[in-house]
């Protein structure tokens, strides 16, 4: 077990809980071979293939990377990486074939990446439909809105934070689909009932259907609209109001949000400059989950906000949203969202996975780098709320810490166990 390899992590043969956390391990680059499977924090994982592979990882100037102990080739592994591995099969089972230990938030997140791409040719189709005139089926509709709500009943913050990560040719279709499961997510702590948490859902999934009268030379502009282009920008609104009044299938919640969800309570937004509560509580629960998507989003003129700094900044606005609604969009998706980057009082850096209901200052977070020695550390989990020893300091820009592309580096962290 013991392995004097001068870079590596310390081991804590502890039972169950090194056995998991051991399947992934800290290796110096000296150790680094051709068949190792790398976690590097700046890139994607990949299988190293390749001699000069090795060389690119050492210009990143990383003294090592995690390596998947389970899919390298064990000829790429040293002795003490080799001994971990055996040991991992031993106490697997206890006799024959390992059993994989079941690892509940992976699965969630896989399945939650599977509805999110399986929702996209029927989100896209309706949005077709609307923008060619043709009336929206209503089971369409429902039947994506079941989905989604099913995950988020699963697993909230995998679909809620996995729908954030946007392309240019994603943005329109998880737009929708992540303003659904937000405003499922956030009727549901409101404590609407079951009815009502699906209208919602179909509300967020709907807001923006107007945007298919606008063209893509706008929605798409990189810069900021022109005062010519921001009139036709804000036509979605009545727009969407009309393409969903077609047919009469859809209730009035649905048409009222997409007309409303750009109203602001100091009487300000658009169309209808409402303010108070002359905004339905429904458009002005829109207005908080489709900014708040909008801004946590990547857009081809601006780089995503924070999650967390985006809730400090959306509450800051003064006359934008309904106060009281937006202390209960926070409590739906946590002060520390899932996916966030956290320093903490002992000085190491964690990723938020998962809240705790219990304390949202204190969620469940995955320690995996040393400030001190600015180096990566072995893998634990801590629940902030379970131990008084530790907190969180700050959130923390992971550009600032030299991690790249975090928003794909991090659901991969959270796969890890
Ligand atoms: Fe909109
Ligand atoms: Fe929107």
């Amino acid at each position: 077990m013991a392995h004097p390899s001068p870079g590596a992590a310390p081991a804590t043969p502890d039972g169950e809980q090194a056995e998991t956390r051991e399947r992934i391990v800290w290796v110096a680059m000296d150790e680094i071979a051709v068949g190792m499977f790398a976690h590097p924090l700046s890139s994607a994982s990949f299988l190293i293939a390749r001699k000069d592979q090795i060389r690119t990882l050492r210009e990143t100037g990383a003294k090592g990377v995690f390596v998947d102990l389970a899919k390298s080739s064990p000829a790429s592994l040293p002795e003490w990486a080799r001994a971990m591995a055996g040991i991992k099969r031993e106490t697997g089972a206890g006799a024959g074939a390992a059993t994989p230990r079941v690892n509940r938030r992976a699965a969630a997140f896989d399945r939650a990446r599977q509805v999110l791409t399986r929702s996209r040719a029927p989100m896209e189709r309706l949005l077709r439909q609307a923008r060619l005139g043709k009336t929206l089926e209503k089971k369409e509709v429902i039947d994506l809105v079941e989905e989604i709500a099913a995950s988020v009943e699963q697993c909230a913050s995998a679909i809620i934070s996995l729908s954030r990560i946007k392309t240019v040719d994603t943005f329109t279709y998880l737009h929708s689909l992540a303003v659904c499961a937000l405003m499922v997510n956030f009727a549901r702590n409101a404590g609407f009932s079951r009815a009502d948490v699906q209208e919602l859902g179909m509300a967020g999934l709907l807001h923006d259907v107007g945007k298919t009268v606008v063209g893509s030379a706008i929605l798409n502009k990189p810069g900021p609209l022109t005062p010519a282009e921001m009139t036709t920008m804000r036509t979605h609104a009545q727009a969407g109001h009309d393409i969903l009044s077609r047919g009469g299938q859809f209730p009035a919640t649905v048409l009222d949000v997409a007309l409303h969800h750009h109203e602001k309570i100091d009487g300000t937004g658009y169309p209808h400059k409402l303010a108070g509560d002359a905004i339905s509580v429904p458009a002005r629960m829109a207005a908080i989950a489709d900014v708040y998507d909008a801004v946590t989003s990547n857009r081809p003129y601006k780089e995503a906000w924070l999650p967390g700094e985006s809730l400090a900044d959306m509450f800051s606005w003064q006359g934008h949203f309904d106060t009281e609604l937006m202390q209960t969009f926070i409590r739906s998706v946590g002060i520390y969202p899932v996916g966030s980057l956290v320093r903490l009082a002992s000085e190491r850096l964690a990723l938020v996975i998962e809240q705790d209901e219990a304390d949202l200052t204190r969620p469940l977070v995955r320690i995996f780098y040393s400030i001190p020695q600015r180096e990566p550390v072995t893998i634990t989990d801590l629940a902030l709320a379970r131990e008084q020893g530790d907190s969180i300091l700050s959130r923390e820009d992971p550009r600032k810490w030299g991690f790249l592309d975090w928003d794909r580096r991090w659901p991969e962290m959270i796969r890890l166990d």
